[in-house]
């Protein structure tokens, strides 16, 4: 049976396009069952559409509270009945209730704890790698706890940084190795070959 997992988003989804493309190559033993945004009308949501799949938006800004904003955003998943939650550039703080943790699960196109936290994300990233000078990055894919970019790591890949790289070729290089990373890391927990203890993250 193919896992379920609802996808929550934040801008123009080609993160959630390259889980529906490998579903659609047989490479991914899942089914989207929903895609949530936290913010209006952004791609991400079409890219949905056009697939068949339910969206539902969540609007961060239309909530006076956090509270407030993951109260609705978890009645929304729970409506799903997910599996996994997958987030797919998802760019507000979630909850994680006791019975989701280390079933929602984050790409972050760095190597954590490098280059993460709070306001670390998309090209400001890749602009302070460059700018620290370092001659690594990559990507983690990680579950998901309460703070930002700091749950147990699932899987990690290193990409070079080069010397004429700008910020847009260090993306595309990161983003290439999400590409691979996160359905690989998706894939492992539908065959439930991932067990977590403590911090770590073994795969068997
Ligand atoms: C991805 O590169 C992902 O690594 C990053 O947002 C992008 C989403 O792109 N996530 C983070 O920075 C999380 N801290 P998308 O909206 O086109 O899927």
């Amino acid at each position: 049976m193919p896992i379920r997992l609802a996808v929550l988003l934040s801008g123009s989804g080609t993160t959630l396009q390259n889980i529906i493309d490998r579903i659609d190559r047989g490479e991914l033993d899942a089914t989207v069952a929903g895609v949530i945004s936290s913010r209006a009308a952004v791609f991400g949501l079409e890219r949905a559409k056009k697939h068949g799949i339910p969206t539902a938006e969540v609007v961060r800004k239309e909530y006076a509270s956090h509270e407030a904003f993951n109260t609705a955003l978890w009645t929304e998943i729970r409506g799903l009945s997910p599996d996994l939650v997958v987030l797919a550039g998802f760019m507000s703080l979630i909850d994680v209730p006791a019975d989701f943790q280390n079933r929602i699960i984050n790409v972050h196109p760095a190597l954590i704890p490098a280059f993460c936290g709070h306001g670390m994300y998309g090209h400001h990233v890749h602009e302070e790698v460059l700018r620290y000078g370092a001659k690594v990055s990559g990507a983690t894919v990680h579950f998901v706890d309460t703070e930002y970019d700091h749950g147990p790591i699932v899987l990690q890949g290193t990409v070079p940084v080069l010397d004429d790289d700008t910020p847009d070729t260090l993306a595309e290089r990161v983003q290439a190795l999400e590409r691979e990373l996160y359905p690989q890391a998706i894939q492992l927990f539908a065959q439930g070959r991932l067990r977590v203890a403590g911090r770590r993250v073994f795969v068997h």
